[in-house]
């Protein structure tokens, strides 16, 4: 790397300021955060975690999509108060929703993931820590021994790396690894491109590590997934696991029902179906569309994860009558940890949740396996 660029990365590493909001927001909708959050954010970052690939159909198809099933309403089902507290892997949760794994917090509050953290542990769910996050794994652990995590993988080629992060995960008390294998190149994000978008803050898994080609600052999407393992197979669902301490693996990007069933025969502990919030494969179905033959296809061998456009409390139902045992919520985390910190998250969360007991009181749900067998109408 030049000195240009190096003088480069400095200054921006000098230039960026994020949030250091702490407090209750108010929230309309999920969806209605994001222009708040766009209002006072630089717009590289902000293009960063709002934009999709190419042309964003998958983006708009991912909310669309869900109306291509409709909740029947039930009523005489004499519920007062839905319990919607449920468990992934054991793990007691307060709502089937829980914390997808996201990039860089840190471009949207100065305590990136040691904040999110927080905020998904005061709502009662899990939070899952990006390979890429701008805190390490053991700072999220250290400030929030509380908050059950997962560890979000991006396989690197270098397989010194890939333990050194499985190690670290296992010894600070994460609960699951999750293989994310949508992403082995980065979509063509044009908002990236137009902002000329680098990350001005360190990875600081990438950062201690000491063999590392680089801490992410000053990189592009593009240099830092080309770290990644593009020829991911099968098998690396078994050296994964391998590796991993004995730690259950869930496979994130499934769209396929082919994929998941291969993903379990080769020892996937539980399927993912995400299509990255749209930031990948462009032209591709609606997330929630895919879902149904996917469930059928696993036939409730593993659990199910859920997520791309979940922002609605009937997303939620619906995701969860379509197969999925939990949902996760991804941008609208970020805007909320923007705009309030812990409290913010955990006001995120809590808004999800209160739509969604709506939904169940409103479907006849007195739990959420009743909510799991809601009848649902496919247009
Ligand atoms: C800014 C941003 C960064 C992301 N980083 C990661 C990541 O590091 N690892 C990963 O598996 N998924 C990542 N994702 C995908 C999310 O886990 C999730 O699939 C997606 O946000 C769901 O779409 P939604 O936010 O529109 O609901 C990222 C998504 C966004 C928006």
């Amino acid at each position: 790397m030049g000195s240009t660029c190096k003088n480069r990365q400095k200054e921006e590493k000098m230039e960026y300021t994020a949030s250091t909001a702490e407090q209750h927001i108010d929230i309309l909708n999920l969806e209605s955060l994001r222009d708040r959050v766009k209002e006072n954010t630089e717009p590289g970052a902000f293009g960063y975690v709002a934009g999709a690939a190419s042309d964003e159909q998958v983006l708009d198809e991912n909310r669309k999509a869900f109306n291509h099933f409709q909740l029947v309403p039930r009523v005489l089902q004499n519920i007062e108060k839905p319990d919607m507290t449920t468990e992934l892997l054991g793990i007691p949760l307060s709502m089937p929703i829980i914390g997808a794994p996201i990039a860089a917090h840190g471009l949207m509050h100065e305590g990136g993931e040691k904040v999110s953290a927080k905020g998904v542990g005061m709502a009662g769910t899990i939070m899952s820590v990006s390979t890429y996050g701008n805190a390490r794994i053991d700072e999220v652990e250290n400030e929030n021994p509380g908050t059950p995590k997962f560890f979000q993988l991006y396989m690197s080629d270098d397989d010194n790396f890939n333990q050194y992060l499985l190690n670290m995960a296992y010894e600070n008390n994460y609960k699951a690894i999750i293989l994310t294998a949508d992403a082995t190149l980065g979509g063509y994000r044009e908002d990236d491109i137009k902002t000329g978008f680098t990350f001005p803050i360190p990875m600081e898994n990438l950062a201690s590590f000491s063999n590392a080609a680089g801490s992410g600052q000053g990189m592009n999407i593009a240099d830092i997934y080309a770290k990644a393992r593009q020829s991911l197979n099968l098998a690396d669902i078994k050296k994964v696991k391998s590796m991993a301490h004995g730690l259950p693996v869930f496979v994130k990007g499934i769209q396929d029902p082919e994929d998941a069933v291969a993903a379990i025969d080769f020892g996937a502990d539980g399927i993912w179906v995400s299509n990255h919030g749209g930031r990948e494969l462009n032209g591709a179905p609606g997330s929630i569309d895919v879902l149904p033959s996917i469930a059928q296809a696993v036939g409730k061998r593993v659990p199910i994860v859920f997520d791309s456009g979940i922002r609605r409390g009937e997303d939620v139902g619906k995701a969860l009558a379509l197969g999925a045992d939990v949902v996760a919520l991804g941008r609208p985390m970020l805007w909320a940890l923007n705009l309030g910190g812990a409290q913010g998250v955990s006001d995120a969360f809590n808004h999800l949740a209160m739509e969604f007991n709506i939904v169940m009181q409103l479907t006849g749900s007195h739990n959420i396996e009743e909510m799991k067998k809601a009848h649902i109408l496919t247009k």
